[in-house]
Formats: structure tokens, sequence, C-alpha cells
């Protein structure tokens, strides 16, 4: 039990769907991106998934796997986002805008917050943005302190701050075990609501607690990743 007579290590919600990887790929073979962008690539999983031109960051890659593949090209910068960001532009190197992208760097919110704007910034209007480890499945994961098991940090508290402050978003919160995969559509490369606020939503956001989570998933609907394994229904809800 935590301070507020919460169990820490109870289910809150469950996941039933296609493994997170399974279904990036999946989205990667049936929207055919174009260009691809993805943060936290650690061992390659889900980079060696993709067969368009490609960007990966990640400070201290950890390749298991042929990630270049069939792609045209892969450019991977071996530092944090922030730094990435600060110096370079995905457009660069891509030559188009991003198409999908996954964001699964820095476990904090705050750091998924930059990523998210940033990344918007080099989208258009019908790209994809998939962030990882946003629908925790107990409160005991949540923690902001790194743990050694499942351990997906306080990066859910960007789905509050979405569904606030930018309401013109769509997004999709998959059932991919384990710990959620959130999809979002209707992007604006141009928003500038997350810069312009920044500091006040990370103070405003920053305390969330068990409560508050549990309270967000009173309030969505999950979608079952299985169902959109058909191209019509998947195309439903994204296309590029
Ligand atoms: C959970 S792992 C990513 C797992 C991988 N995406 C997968 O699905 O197998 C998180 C990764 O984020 C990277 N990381 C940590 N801090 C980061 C930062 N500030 N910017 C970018 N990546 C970061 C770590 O080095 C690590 O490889």
């Amino acid at each position: 039990m935590n301070v507020l007579g919460l169990n820490s290590n109870a289910p809150l919600i469950k996941h039933e769907g296609l493994f997170y990887t399974k279904m990036i790929e999946h989205l990667g073979t049936s929207l055919n991106p174009r260009a691809y962008f993805e943060i936290g690539t650690d061992a390659g999983v889900s980079l060696k998934a993709m067969k368009c031109a490609s960007v990966a960051v990640d400070p201290q890659f950890r390749l298991a796997e042929n990630v270049i593949g069939s792609k045209p090209s892969l450019h991977m910068f071996q530092m944090p986002s922030d730094d990435f960001f600060r110096d370079h532009a995905p457009i660069d190197y891509l030559k188009r805008p991003i198409e999908l992208a996954f964001l699964d760097g820095m476990h904090r919110f705050e750091y998924l917050l930059r990523d998210f704007a940033n990344t918007e910034s080099y989208c258009r209007r019908n790209s994809v943005i998939l962030l990882h480890d946003c629908l925790p499945t107990t409160i005991a994961m949540m923690s902001r302190i790194h743990a050694p098991d499942t351990w997906t940090g306080d990066v859910w508290k960007i789905l509050p701050v979405l569904r606030k402050y930018r309401s013109d978003l769509h997004i999709t919160y998959l059932d991919c075990p384990p710990t959620g995969l959130v999809a979002i559509t209707n992007l604006d490369p141009n928003s500038s609501t997350i810069s312009d606020s920044y500091f006040s939503i990370v103070r405003e956001f920053m305390e969330a607690d068990g409560k508050a989570l549990k309270e967000f998933y009173s309030r969505i609907t999950l979608t079952k990743s299985a169902d959109l394994q058909s191209h019509d229904e998947l195309t439903k809800l994204f296309w590029l």
C-alpha cells in the first residue's frame, strides 16, 4: 500500500493485444512510411523493422540486430535527444517530413514532452507518432526513479497533458503488452502550445500520482490492437 491507500502492485489495466514491437512492425509494413524517426533505440528491435530512410537517436546504442536491412539510408546519432534537436533537424537527413516516429527515450515525462513537441515540428498532419510505456499496468511501475524490473517512469503524464492542451490531436490508446502503445495523429507541426507553456505544464503535472493515473484510465478507452491487423480497420485511423 502507498500513502494514498492504493496497492501499488495491483493491476490497473490489462494489455492483451499484439506485443508492442509486433504492432510497430505491422504499422511499418501497412502504412509504408517513407521517413522514420526513433528516439531510444537500444538493441534496435523496432528500428530493424523499418524499410525506409530512418534517423535514430540514443545516447548509448546497444545494437544486437542488423538494423540497416534494406533501408536506403540510416543516420544514427549517439547522443541525448535534447542535444540532437539542438544541433540537427531530422528533415536534413530524411529529405522529407517524418511520417512515422517512435519515442522511447528517457522515461521521465518532461523529456517525453520535449521529444514529442520537437518531433511533431518535423511531421506533417497525418504523420503518426508512437509513444511507448505510457499505459503502465501498475502504480509501482510509474516511479520517476529507475527500477530494475518493468519500469515505465512517469511518461504517462504526457497523456492528460495532451488531452487538456492539445484536444486537436487524435490519440489512440493501444492495448499492446507490456505497457501499451499510444498512436497520435492529426498533428500540427506549427503548434507552439506545448513549447509556449512548457514550464507551467511541467509544474502542473509533475506531482500527478497513482490516483490521477486511475482517474485518467477511467476516462479513456483502450483500442484492441488485434482489430487493427485488418488493413481496412487500420486505415480508418491512420494513413500516410
Ligand atoms: C527502454 S530503452 C528503449 C527500448 C527500445 N525502444 C525497444 O523497444 O526495445 C530506452 C532507451 O532510451 C535511451 N535514452 C535514455 N536517455 C535518453 C535521452 N535523453 N535521449 C534519447 N534516448 C535516451 C536509453 O539509452 C535506452 O536505450
